[in-house]
């Protein structure tokens, strides 16, 4: 078994597969930013594959595939299957900004990847253009849906809250997330470097504060600031990472 200097057991790995992105993520890159990795120096999926098999020999039982976007990375699905044929792994889980997984949904599924997020800010196209730098919601709205379809096991909803960008949208997420079953993921903006400087950062505590106002919350799954709306039929499970 893996454990770290204080005799922690790692059972958890996330394997980034590209540092490549199709979008531009005002909070997440830098305007311009020319700092990739070349691709002869990548790790192959097959080699990935092999990294993956010694970790769950080491008793890893949950890994995570991200990236940049790891739907861009050519062979995912081949390396999601390697993981999920190792003894002893019980969970595969991505996270993915959408534009690719109308796609990828289903081979995912059928691959063994149980659990997704997938990153979302707004409902409001313009809203998410500005963000991304891409018109691509009703792209990301179509792997959505294909990742509903195809029925894995949770959906996470990832957004970043930013001040008068799309802090105005809260309701709508959690309406739509409710809609459709999902977990609403609200994000603390991290400052990286000097990107997204121009965001004035959204304190989660007071979001939580507005959204007990309207909603019924319980706690959930033990974590401190998890809420959950449950009257009527509708549900949702809103959960803050700062
Ligand atoms: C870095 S992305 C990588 C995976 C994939 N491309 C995606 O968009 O989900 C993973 C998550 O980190 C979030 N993220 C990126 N930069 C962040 C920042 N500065 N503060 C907080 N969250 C950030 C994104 O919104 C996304 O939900």
């Amino acid at each position: 078994m893996l454990t770290d200097p204080f005799g922690r057991t790692v059972d958890y790995l996330r394997i980034s597969v590209t540092d490549r992105c199709d979008l531009r993520c005002t909070y997440c890159l830098p305007k311009g930013f020319k700092g990739f990795s070349i691709p002869k120096e990548w790790l192959t999926i097959e080699e990935l594959g092999r990294v993956a098999a010694a970790f769950a020999r080491l008793g890893t039982k949950r890994f995570r595939l991200t990236g940049g976007e790891p739907l861009l990375r050519k062979g995912l699905v081949d390396l999601a299957a390697e993981i999920n044929r190792q003894s002893g792994v019980e969970d595969i889980s991505l996270t993915t900004n959408g534009t690719q997984l109308d796609k990828h949904a289903h081979a995912l599924r059928q691959a063994g990847v149980r659990r997704l997020n997938i990153s979302l800010d707004s409902l409001r196209r313009d809203c998410v253009t500005n963000i991304t730098g891409s018109d691509c919601l009703p792209q990301v709205l179509d792997g959505i849906k294909a990742a509903k379809e195809a029925g894995f096991e949770r959906i996470k909803i990832n957004m970043v809250p930013l001040k008068g960008v799309n802090d105005m949208d809260l309701d709508e997420m959690v309406a739509f997330c409710m809609e459709h079953g999902f977990i609403l993921n609200l994000i603390e903006a991290m400052p990286m470097g000097t990107t997204g400087q121009a965001h004035a950062k959204v304190s989660l505590q007071p979001v939580l504060e507005e959204l007990r106002q309207k909603f019924d919350l319980s706690p959930f799954e033990g974590k401190s600031a998890a809420v959950r709306r449950a009257t009527g039929k509708a549900k949702t499970t809103v959960s803050l990472s700062a």
